[in-house]
């Protein structure tokens, strides 16, 4: 495939906490990612990027790329590098995670007109981090995608609790569901939004 059809997909690691669950769906999505035919997958670790909370006198939105901060200036790099993101989200207290938002706050034009699916976790499967996170990726000109990756409860849990399967086979029934394979049904969409806006980018580029 020609480089210019190669879509790069960054994953997200939401939560940069000790003992994070995170670094699990995280991982295991990331394997999930690199099968896939004509994608080049990249897991960024917010551990790797510890940005101070934003304080550029610029708001990125019209910082035109230009940013002080070493480390934000990397992360800029990497986000400007994807053509879809994939954000593996915890939830706390009903929202999702400063971290994250710090990292989604820094930089702007980066993420602009580029798909965003998510993978979350929680007492509600984190669905009300994921619905917040979908209104932030509007903001930042994204199209947050319709299918998400919700861990199931018990899953998340037993894993917590020590009581199940601690690798990637805990995650097996993620696609084999009433719902049929979610995760098949999340790329298919991922896929289809990453396509379509990468040649629109290109075209008005
Ligand atoms: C500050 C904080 C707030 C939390 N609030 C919620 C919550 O609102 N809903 C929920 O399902 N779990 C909540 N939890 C439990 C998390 O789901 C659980 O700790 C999970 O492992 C967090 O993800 P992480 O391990 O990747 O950081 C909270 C945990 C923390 C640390």
């Amino acid at each position: 495939m020609a480089n210019n059809t190669l879509l790069r997909i960054k994953i997200i690691v939401g939560s940069t906490r000790q003992n994070r669950f995170s670094e699990k769906p995280a991982g295991w999505i990331f394997e999930e990612t690199k099968k896939l035919e004509g994608v080049e997958a990249e897991l960024l670790d917010l551990r790797d990027y510890p940005m101070p909370f934003i304080d550029d006198p610029m708001p990125p939105s019209m910082a035109k790329g230009q940013y002080s901060n070493e480390i934000v200036k990397k992360w800029a790099e990497k986000i400007n590098d994807g053509d879809a993101f994939i954000i593996v989200t915890p939830e706390y207290n009903h929202g999702y995670s400063a971290v994250l938002k710090n990292a989604l706050d820094v930089i702007y034009p980066e993420w602009n007109r580029k798909p965003v699916g998510f993978v979350s976790y929680g007492s509600a499967v984190g669905a009300r981090a994921v619905e917040q996170l979908r209104q932030v990726a509007v903001e930042l000109q994204m199209a947050p995608i319709r299918n998400s990756i919700h861990i199931p409860v018990d899953i998340f849990f037993a894993a917590m609790m020590g009581k199940g399967p601690t690798g990637p086979e805990m995650f097996k029934p993620v696609r084999e569901g009433m719902m049929g394979d979610r995760v098949q049904i999340f790329f298919d969409d991922l896929l289809w939004w990453a396509k379509a806006l990468k040649a629109a980018r290109t075209k008005s580029a």
